[in-house]
């Protein structure tokens, strides 16, 4: 694409009440602003699962794990609000309303489980996450750089969130195998 200053301005200056969205948007916007929603509803659930594990685990007093879900629900809010405020500035609605949520979101909200039940369904989720933003890299593409750069440094966040879990997990496996162990040990003793 030529480089032309007069024509860029034209263009500034044509629909100005799209804000960040420019006539020449390479991409579908309409579709750019659904698959967003999408990401957005599978934040809110990630969001809603993590306090929800962060408040049981601390119950069955597991603090650390506890902390950690914390943690992350903290993260998920971030993506939260970048989906959203990204969606508004291309002209979308972002959409929060609770009746639609697990219809649109690829993630599921999950059952109350045992501790290790919770970790594996955050797992799971994240791992799905890894994939969707996978997808969503390659489809914005170089056509919308700004979301894609969004969308990229969200998939960090995911996979640091599924490697910490996955660690969780087996630290948690270990802790149970000793003390199945000790307890062992102390019945034969
Ligand atoms: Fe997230
Ligand atoms: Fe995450």
């Amino acid at each position: 694409m030529e480089f032309n200053l007069n024509e860029i301005k034209r263009k500034a200056n044509e629909s100005i009440s799209q804000g960040a969205v420019l006539p020449d948007y390479p991409l579908d916007v309409t579709e750019a602003c659904k698959k967003l929603n999408e990401a957005l509803a599978s934040e809110i659930l990630c969001v809603l699962r993590y306090r929800h594990h962060q408040v049981v685990a601390k119950g069955i007093n597991f603090p650390q794990v506890a902390a950690e879900f914390k943690e992350h629900a903290m993260n998920e809010e971030e993506h939260m609000m970048m989906i959203a405020e990204r969606i508004d500035q291309l002209g979308g609605d972002p959409d929060l309303n609770p009746a639609t949520i697990t219809e649109r979101s690829p993630t599921d909200y999950g059952t109350t489980g045992d501790l290790a039940a919770m970790i594996r369904e955050d797992l799971v989720a994240e791992r799905i996450a890894i994939e969707v933003y996978r997808h969503l890299i390659e489809w914005f593409g170089t056509g919308d750089p700004t979301t894609r750069r969004m969308l990229e440094a969200i998939l960090a966040d995911e996979e640091e969130h599924a490697a910490e879990l996955a660690d969780l997990l087996v630290n948690m496996n270990t802790s149970m195998t000793s003390s199945n162990l000790l307890e062992s040990d102390q019945i034969s003793g």
